[in-house]
């Protein structure tokens, strides 16, 4: 998959998995990466998805209508990638944490949702329910930030509370923060984040 890739500061073992948003690129969220914790190494990967020129995670059948199969082959290609990029780069795959906005939210909860360590934390702007009706792997204890706005059109405040509902049910630890917006991201929800991070996210 096309990403970049920057090593972080000696002594911060963590790697930051960016995924962005439709339309969206692997430059789009390095700021924000940056906001969130400086130190951390980067994986910044491009949706390998195109919908009329937009770079996606995966493919949808209508605006919030997830094309399922597609979905389930896209999180895999990501997985193995994951697997990959940590031996060629040499980061702890223990010490992944996502940072996705919206698409690239969808597909961290999607990973979430169908292997069991595959990210030690996951930051979720913006989510939607990747999957319904499926079981969980095992979340014990996973810290999930989950960043909402009550105005969003594109995930109605429902998804948010069903997700948060799911996560938990898997052990998951799960904080939402919601904000009187919409989609966009907002200062406030990245302070948010970055507060949030500071407490929850370890290193070893
Ligand atoms: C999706 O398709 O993943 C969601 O509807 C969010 C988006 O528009 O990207």
């Amino acid at each position: 998959m096309k990403h970049i890739f920057q090593k972080g500061e000696e002594g911060n073992n963590k790697t930051l998995l960016l995924l962005h948003g439709t339309g969206g690129d692997e430059k789009d969220l390095l700021p924000i990466g940056d906001m969130i914790d400086p130190g951390a190494s980067i994986l910044s990967v491009r949706g390998n998805v195109d919908e009329n020129g937009m770079n996606r995670f995966f493919r949808r059948l209508a605006e919030g209508v997830f094309d399922e199969e597609d979905l389930i082959f896209r999180t895999k290609e990501l997985f193995d990638f994951l697997n990959h990029a940590a031996e060629e780069y040499g980061f702890d795959q223990n010490l992944v944490i996502a940072v996705g906005y919206s698409n690239g939210a969808n597909i961290a909860g999607s990973l979430l949702y169908h292997y069991e360590n595959s990210l030690a934390a996951a930051v979720l702007l913006h989510p939607m329910v990747p999957r319904r009706g499926v079981e969980l792997p095992n979340l014990h204890g996973t810290p999930v930030f989950i960043g909402a706005g009550k105005n969003d059109p594109i995930c109605p405040a429902q998804e948010t509370i069903d997700l948060e509902k799911d996560l938990t049910g898997a052990g998951a630890l799960v904080d939402v923060f919601w904000s009187n917006m919409g989609h966009q991201l907002t200062r406030e929800e990245i302070d948010h984040a970055e507060a949030w991070y500071k407490k929850n996210v370890k290193g070893v």
